[in-house]
């Protein structure tokens, strides 16, 4: 029998290979109940499976522990994972909390559009929706809101000074994110290697590793004018090495110097 526990287990195996670094893990107490609001017949039905009304709610300001955090901010999210009350009904929302010069930093949600509300602070928005189609780019005010299509690629960054808040509804209860350089730099490395250019195995082996957390620290002219020293950042969110995705034994990324948190010292260049 596969049981719950081998699934744990299993998941356990493979580690954070399969879910999202900014999705909740997907063991946590709400899973039965979600299955089971998944199940019910009826939105009636479903109400009645929530039978208190505290579970009609949830406090971005309190759900620390759910976040996608990195060295410039968090995100957090109300999905059907954690906040179950939106099961059945294709909606979901998120909170930005970027720190002044940081960034939500360029990524897709698989299933669902995006609206964003800008709550303070000025927030610069960039996006590309499909191949051939115009670079747009939005400069929000406090009260001022974009969209952004299924699929389109996008970023947000605060270049304030001061932290700035965003609200984003999404027509999906289980929206997803990837995120593009993660996720690219992720793949076969031949494959990233061929895809962009010549610049060989070697240069690739150490780019993924150099690769801040989401929400990650933004322009330098941003620091340099807020007068901020720009952090180490915490690298985790890469993408985890399989055999399908694994380097070849023998490449190392000599050029690469890295410290110990994983931040580039050194520029690379393309080995001889
Ligand atoms: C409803 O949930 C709140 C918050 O979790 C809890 O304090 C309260 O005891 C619950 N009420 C019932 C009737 O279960
Ligand atoms: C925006 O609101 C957040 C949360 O109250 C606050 O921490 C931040 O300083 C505010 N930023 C600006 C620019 O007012």
């Amino acid at each position: 029998m596969f049981s719950f526990m081998s699934a744990v287990v299993l998941a356990a195996l493979l580690g954070s290979t399969l879910a999202a670094p900014s999705s909740p893990a997907t063991s946590s107490p709400a899973d039965s109940l979600v299955g089971q609001l998944r199940l019910a017949p009826t939105a009636e039905a479903r109400v009645a499976l929530l039978a208190n009304d505290s579970q009609f709610t949830f406090n971005f300001f309190d759900n620390a522990d759910t976040a996608t955090t990195g060295a410039g901010g968090k995100i957090v999210l109300a999905n059907a994972a954690t906040f179950p009350a939106v099961v059945g009904n294709g909606a979901a929302m998120a909170v930005g909390f970027l720190d002044a010069c940081s960034m939500n930093t360029p990524h897709t949600h698989p299933r669902a559009t995006e609206i964003q509300f800008n709550v303070n602070g000025t927030i610069r928005t960039g996006m590309i929706t499909e191949n051939n189609a115009r670079f747009i780019m939005t400069e929000l005010k406090p009260g001022g809101m974009t969209i952004f299509p299924e699929g389109s690629i996008h970023f947000q960054i605060n270049e304030g000074c001061e932290p700035a808040l965003f609200v984003s509804g999404f027509n999906s209860e289980d929206p997803g994110a990837l995120q593009v350089a993660q996720r690219f730099l992720g793949l076969s490395p031949d494959i990233v290697a061929a895809t962009l250019g010549d610049i060989g195995v070697e240069a690739v082996e150490g780019l993924d590793e150099i690769i801040p957390d989401n929400v990650a620290i933004g322009t330098d002219e941003c620091l340099q004018r807020c007068g901020i020293t720009r952090p180490t950042q915490p690298t985790l969110q890469r993408q985890t090495r399989v055999s399908g995705n694994a380097f070849p034994s023998g490449v190392t990324a000599s050029v690469w110097a890295t410290n110990s948190a994983g931040s580039a010292s050194a520029k690379p260049t393309k080995s001889a």
